[in-house]
């Protein structure tokens, strides 16, 4: 094996087990969006990313490929690379030659995700040093000792610090900046969706397909086989909107009808209608991710536009 992993998981089921159940009680319920990434779940969203309606993945590729060369200038080579939400790896697949980094560090929530990933990516790039580390950042950026002293090159595509709310972003973005102050010569490069008409983007959360509805739903079998909840899956449909005052895209679960769930013994009813939420995907202006960025301390700006729609990525320093 060609990798390590380093298991940072505070993994407590019971607390975790408590905090599910406090949010399926709560009115209106929620379910964090960490709990789509099962392995089914992670297929899935493998599979979002290849709808022609899901544009943030292939806008953001388009947008590297094209500007390769002047993003790697700018960002530098031989930094240790650690690609955040890593998942299949295959974002920063491109990268590595590219960016030529000493130790590339993937990091994720999803342990056996990241372990095959790893186990296909390290033999294609034997002279880096490979690392794993199984974390959940919604707690903070713990990666105990898989960083060294070298400056660092945080990769964070995909549009994912949009999942955040935008001070919960901050709190994120703040503590990468810490690991980057501490290591000179260090920056982030992060993707960004933009703002753009609601049909587009009402679109590429509720896909004809039906894919995103899917990895929605697939949220109450994992957690069923989590907690040993007994969620009906037939019983909730997928609901996505847009919130143009919070410029947030919503994901919900609705319930089909009036039904109850045994959380721990205890029956959790639904009326009918009655929504879970389970994801928010921010959608940011050029203008206020800058002014998030700023708030978390980075000072050095530059940023590269998809050519024919919304999206943005930044170079952070
Ligand atoms: C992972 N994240 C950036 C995706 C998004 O667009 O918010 C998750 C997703 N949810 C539905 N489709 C994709």
């Amino acid at each position: 094996m060609d990798f390590r992993i380093i298991d940072r998981l505070r993994a407590d089921r019971s607390a975790e087990r408590a905090e599910v159940v406090a949010g399926l009680r709560a009115s209106p319920a929620i379910v964090a969006p960490k709990y789509f990434y099962d392995s089914l779940g992670c297929a899935l969203y493998g599979a979002i990313c290849q709808l022609p309606e899901y544009y943030p993945t292939r806008t953001e590729v388009a947008l590297f490929d094209q500007k390769r060369l002047e993003i790697a200038t700018e960002v530098g080579a031989g930094r240790q690379l650690v690609d955040l939400g890593a998942g299949d790896c295959c974002k920063a697949r491109g990268w590595l030659p590219f960016l030529e980094p000493s130790r590339y560090i993937a990091v994720d929530i999803a342990a056996a995700e990241i372990a095959g990933a790893l186990q296909r990516l390290a033999p294609d790039f034997p002279t880096i040093e490979m690392v794993g580390v199984v974390a959940d950042f919604n707690q903070g950026l713990d990666l105990g000792d898989a960083l060294t002293d070298a400056p660092v090159t945080f990769f964070y595509p995909g549009s994912s610090i949009g999942n955040f709310s935008p001070a919960e972003a901050v709190r994120l973005l703040a503590s990468i900046r810490s690991h980057c102050v501490a290591r000179p010569g260090s920056s982030l490069l992060i993707g960004v969706d933009g703002k753009k008409d609601p049909g587009t983007l009402v679109a590429a959360y509720d896909d004809a397909l039906g894919v995103t509805a899917a990895f929605n739903r697939n949220v109450l079998r994992h957690l069923s086989t989590r907690f040993g909840f007994d969620f009906v899956i037939e019983g909730f449909s997928h609901f996505a909107c847009y919130d143009e005052g919070l410029g947030r895209i919503e994901m919900h679960l609705e319930s089909l009808r009036e039904q109850a769930v045994m959380l721990d013994g205890v029956p959790r009813r639904f009326a009918k209608g009655e929504r879970i939420h389970t994801e928010n995907s921010y959608k940011y202006a050029p203008t206020e991710f800058e002014a998030l960025l700023a708030e978390a301390g980075f000072r050095d700006l530059r940023r590269w536009d998809a050519p024919d729609f919304p999206y943005h990525v930044f170079c952070a320093a």
